[in-house]
C-alpha cells in the first residue's frame, strides 16, 4: 500500500529523454546512467522501449539484469509483440512493470490509429490483461490525455483498471494542459473513474509551453502520487518535467505540498552533469537547479548579504544537491591513478581498468599541458575516453596548416577497426573545414553539418575547448562531442565521434523509424 504522503519518481530520462533529437546512447552509457539513477533513489526507472530496436532490448535486459534497487519498466504500444517484448526485456529485473500506451484522442485516434473507438478500449483492455499476465505491476498511459474527449478517458481508465493496471499516468503528450485545467482534470478522473483507489495515479507532463514541472506540481495537489520526469528536463520536443525541479520544488516547500519524495537529492547535481555529458545535451547556464549559474550572484548586495546570511539570497542550501562549496580537490600531473581513480569515484563515474588506463593517459597528457586539472576536466576525460574507447573509425593523425596568408590545408590519417588506415588532405576556407573536408572524405558518410559550437570546459588561456557538432545523416541528426587543449583537434575528433554513432546507429535505423515512436 503506498504512503499518500509520499509521491513517487518515475524516471524516464532512458526512453522519453533519449527520445531527444541528436540523442542515441550507447548500452554502456545507459547502464551507467540507471546505476546513477539508482543512487539518486529513483522510484521506478523507465529503461526504454524495447520494441522499437533491437538496442533498446539489448539495453533494458541488462538494466534489468543489473540493478537491484528500482523498479525497471519498459514501454510497449498496445499490440500484443510490444508487450510480450517488453516483458522479455524487464522479467530479469527484481521488480519489473511493463507500461502499456494507447491513444486516447479523437485527433490521434482519427489520424494515426485510424481505428474505431470502441476498438480502442478493447485493445487497451486486452493489452493491459496481457501484460497483467506476465507481470504484476502494470502501467497504462491514455497519450494526448490532456486533448481527450474527457468522458473517454475515464472509460479508459475504468477499464484498463479493471483489467489490472496498478498505476494510471495521465500524459500531457503534447504540453498543451494549463496548471488549472489540468488539477481540474486530475479531480474530475478521481470523480469519475469508481475504481481509481485501486491505482496510483501519475502524470507525465511535456514541456511545449513551460509548463511540464508547474503541471506536474498541481498534479500533485490533486492527487497524484507518481511524477514522471527526466534529468536536466530533457525529452521529445522541448522535453519533459525537470526530476530536479519537481524534486526540489517538493523538498523546498514541504509547508505547501505537505508530502516528500524517496530522492537523495545529494546526488542531483553529478547526475545532471553525467546525463549531459553522456547525452551531449548542454544544460542552459541560467538552468534551475542545475544550472552553472543557479547558486551564483553578481550584484554586490547580493554577496554581501550571502556573506552575512546564506539565506538572504537562496532558498537552497547547495550542499543539498551535492554542490561543492569552496574550493574544489585539484589533481596536477604530480598525482597519481590512486588519486585519479578516488577522485572519478567521488564524482560517480565507475570506470572499468582499461577504461582507466585509457583516462590515465588523457589525464596525464592533459596536466603536462595546462597543469591543474578540475573536475569539469575529468568530467570531459571521461566522457572522451569513452567516446575513444567505443568509436570504430579512430582519428590517428591531423596536421593543418592556415593563417592570413595561408590557404588552410588538412591532412587527415584514420584507423578502421581491423586496423586499416585511409589517409587524405584536402583545403578549405580555414583550418576546420579543411579538416572537415578530409573526414568526410575518408568516412564517405554523406552528412550535412547543422551545428558546430566550442565551448571552454574551464577558464583560462589553456583551457581545453569542448567541441559539439551536430550532423544530419539521412534526415537524422546525430551529435558528436569531443574536448581538447587544441580546438582543431577536437572539431575533427568530435566530427568523428558524430559520424561513428551514425554507422553504428544505422543497421537499427529503419526499424525502428518505421515503428511510430510516443
Ligand atoms: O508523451 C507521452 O504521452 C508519452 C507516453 C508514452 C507516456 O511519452
Ligand atoms: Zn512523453
Amino acid at each position: 500500500m503506498q504512503d499518500k504522503d509520499k509521491v513517487l519518481i518515475f524516471d524516464t530520462t532512458l526512453r522519453d529523454g533519449e527520445q531527444s533529437p541528436g540523442v542515441a546512447l550507447g548500452v554502456a552509457e545507459k547502464l551507467e546512467i540507471a546505476r546513477a539513477l539508482e543512487r539518486m533513489r529513483v522510484d521506478i526507472i523507465e529503461a526504454g522501449f524495447p520494441a522499437s530496436s533491437p538496442g533498446d532490448l539489448e539495453s533494458v535486459t541488462v538494466i534489468a539484469k543489473e540493478l537491484k534497487g528500482s523498479v525497471i519498466a519498459g514501454l510497449a504500444r498496445a499490440v500484443p509483440t510490444d508487450v510480450d517484448a517488453c516483458w522479455e526485456a524487464v522479467r530479469h529485473a527484481e521488480r519489473p512493470r511493463i507500461h502499456v500506451f494507447l491513444s486516447s484522442s479523437d485527433i490521434h485516434i482519427m489520424h494515426q490509429l485510424e481505428k474505431d473507438k470502441e476498438r480502442v478500449l478493447e485493445m487497451a483492455r486486452e493489452m493491459v490483461a496481457r501484460a497483467k499476465k506476465l507481470c504484476d505491476d502494470v502501467e497504462f498511459s491514455p497519450m494526448d490525455a490532456t486533448r481527450s474527449v474527457p468522458e473517454y478517458v475515464y472509460r479508459m481508465l475504468t477499464e484498463v483498471i479493471d483489467a489490472g493496471a496498478t498505476t494510471v499516468n495521465i500524459p500531457d503528450t503534447v504540453g498543451y494542459a494549463i496548471p488549472e485545467e489540468f488539477g481540474q482534470l486530475l479531480r474530475d478522473i478521481q470523480s469519475n473513474v469508481t475504481n481509481i483507489h485501486k491505482a496510483v495515479i501519475s502524470v507525465h507532463c511535456h514541456n511545449d509551453l513551460g509548463l511540464a514541472v508547474a503541471n506536474s506540481l498541481t498534479a500533485v495537489q490533486n492527487g497524484a502520487r507518481q511524477i514522471e520526469t527526466c534529468v536536466n528536463g530533457i525529452g521529445e520536443r522541448a522535453g519533459n518535467a525537470s526530476l530536479e525541479e519537481v524534486v526540489m520544488s517538493i523538498k523546498t516547500r514541504p509547508d505547501f505540498f505537505g508530502v516528500s519524495t524517496n530522492i537523495d537529492t545529494t546526488h542531483i547535481h553529478r547526475t545532471s552533469r553525467l546525463v549531459s555529458q553522456l547525452t551531449g545535451m548542454a544544460v542552459q547556464p541560467n538552468k534551475s537547479i542545475v544550472g552553472v549559474n543557479a547558486f551564483r550572484h553578481q550584484s554586490g548586495i547580493h554577496q554581501h548579504g550571502i556573506t552575512k546570511m546564506r539565506e538572504t539570497y537562496e532558498i537552497i542550501d547547495p550542499a543539498v544537491i551535492g554542490l561543492p562549496r569552496g574550493t574544489q580537490l585539484v589533481l596536477n600531473k604530480n598525482s597519481g591513478r590512486h588519486g585519479l581513480k578516488s577522485r572519478l569515484d567521488d564524482l560517480g563515474y565507475e570506470v572499468t581498468t582499461a577504461e582507466l588506463d585509457h583516462i590515465f593517459i588523457a589525464f596525464k597528457d592533459l596536466a603536462d599541458k595546462k597543469g591543474e586539472i578540475d573536475d569539469r576536466d575529468l568530467d570531459a576525460l571521461v566522457s572522451g575516453g569513452r567516446r575513444e574507447i567505443e568509436d570504430q573509425f579512430k582519428l590517428d593523425l591531423l596536421q593543418v596548416s592556415c593563417g592570413n596568408q595561408a590557404i588552410s590545408t588538412a591532412t587527415v590519417r584514420v584507423i578502421g577497426p581491423n586496423g586499416e588506415e585511409k589517409q587524405t588532405s584536402s583545403t578549405g576556407t580555414g583550418p576546420v573545414d579543411a579538416a572537415y573536408r578530409a573526414i568526410n572524405e575518408l568516412m564517405g558518410v554523406p552528412n550535412q553539418l547543422i551545428e558546430y559550437a566550442v565551448n571552454s570546459v574551464t577558464e583560462g588561456i589553456d583551457a581545453q575547448g569542448e567541441v559539439t557538432v551536430r550532423v544530419d545523416v539521412d534526415g537524422r541528426a546525430f551529435v558528436g562531442r569531443s574536448a581538447d587543449t587544441d580546438i582543431v583537434v577536437a572539431s575533427a575528433k568530435a566530427l568523428m565521434n558524430a559520424l561513428n554513432r551514425a554507422m553504428s546507429y544505422m543497421p537499427g535505423h529503419t526499424e525502428r523509424e518505421v515503428l511510430s515512436n510516443p
